[in-house]
């Protein structure tokens, strides 16, 4: 049985089909700037956030339709309570400093994750965000929030199981559908900055076929040279989705070297 998706760029323009729809980014390395400044953890936090605001623009620019980013994971409870409290307050600062911009640009904001342990404060704000912005659609930005890859594969199959689903009927497409982002598709491009090359926890059902790029870039300083190397790197790609083919990589030829 072949399980795995077709190529979704297939009978698409070449020069679009270079373009990834969906960009899925792990924004890693803010406290190592900031310590590098001898700054508290939770600055390089603030600045990654102003680095996320400008990147948001650049895919959106570039015909991006969904950035999916890492923001706060089931496993960042266990850092120390001044960060994870600032990582909190950040959040509304966000909210409040940059929502009429983003909303101004296009950008629809989606959160992810289990709302149900955060702080009613916070809970609002995502609400606000979400429905200042829900009629945009230039890019969706989906910031996962107390989220992990193996969270949302349990809780899609809790609501597969609490809708009395018989085994029989579950499937791929099914448990697709009901995982946190399915309004979306599957990244195309996964990039992790800060210069480890793990996947940890995130979108591990949807990255099945993505392509992976790592840099040793800290997130407050990606910018669009670093995004755009990312994007060069994935355009050179050969993207088979499981099958044999005897064509040559993606318009390879067309395009310069990695430098
Ligand atoms: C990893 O860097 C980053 C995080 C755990 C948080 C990323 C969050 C933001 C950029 C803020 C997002 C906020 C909103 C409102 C979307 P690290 O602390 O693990 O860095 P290190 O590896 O250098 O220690």
């Amino acid at each position: 049985m072949d399980n795995a998706p077709s190529d979704p760029r297939a009978g698409l323009a070449p020069e679009r089909a270079l373009v990834p729809r969906h960009v899925a980014i792990v924004m890693d390395g803010n406290g190592r700037w900031a310590r590098k400044r001898f700054m508290p953890r939770v600055y390089g936090h603030k600045v990654g956030v102003d680095a996320l605001v400008r990147i948001v623009q650049s895919c959106a620019d570039r015909g991006i339709e969904h950035l999916s980013v890492f923001a706060f994971s089931s496993e960042n409870w266990k850092r120390p309570s001044d960060e994870v409290s600032g990582l909190m307050s950040l959040v509304l600062v966000a909210v409040s400093k940059y929502l009429a911009k983003l909303a101004g640009d296009g950008v629809r904001i989606r959160i992810v994750g289990d709302r149900s342990i955060v702080s009613d404060k916070l809970r609002a704000a995502w609400q606000e965000a979400e429905e200042a912005t829900a009629h945009n659609t230039r890019i969706t930005l989906s910031v996962a929030f107390n989220y992990g890859g193996r969270w949302d594969v349990v809780q899609a199959c809790r609501k597969i199981v609490e809708a009395g689903t018989p085994a029989d009927q579950i499937d791929e497409a099914l448990l697709a559908s009901h995982m946190a982002m399915s309004y979306a598709p599957d990244p195309d491009l996964f990039i992790r900055t800060g210069g480890e090359i793990r996947i940890s926890n995130f979108m591990l059902w949807q990255t099945a076929y993505s392509e992976l790029y790592f840099t040793h870039c800290l997130w407050p300083d990606f910018g669009n040279t670093e995004l755009d190397a990312a994007l060069a790197a994935y355009a050179r790609r050969d993207r088979r989705f499981g099958e044999v083919r005897d064509s040559e990589p993606m318009l390879a030829a067309a395009l310069p070297a990695d430098s």
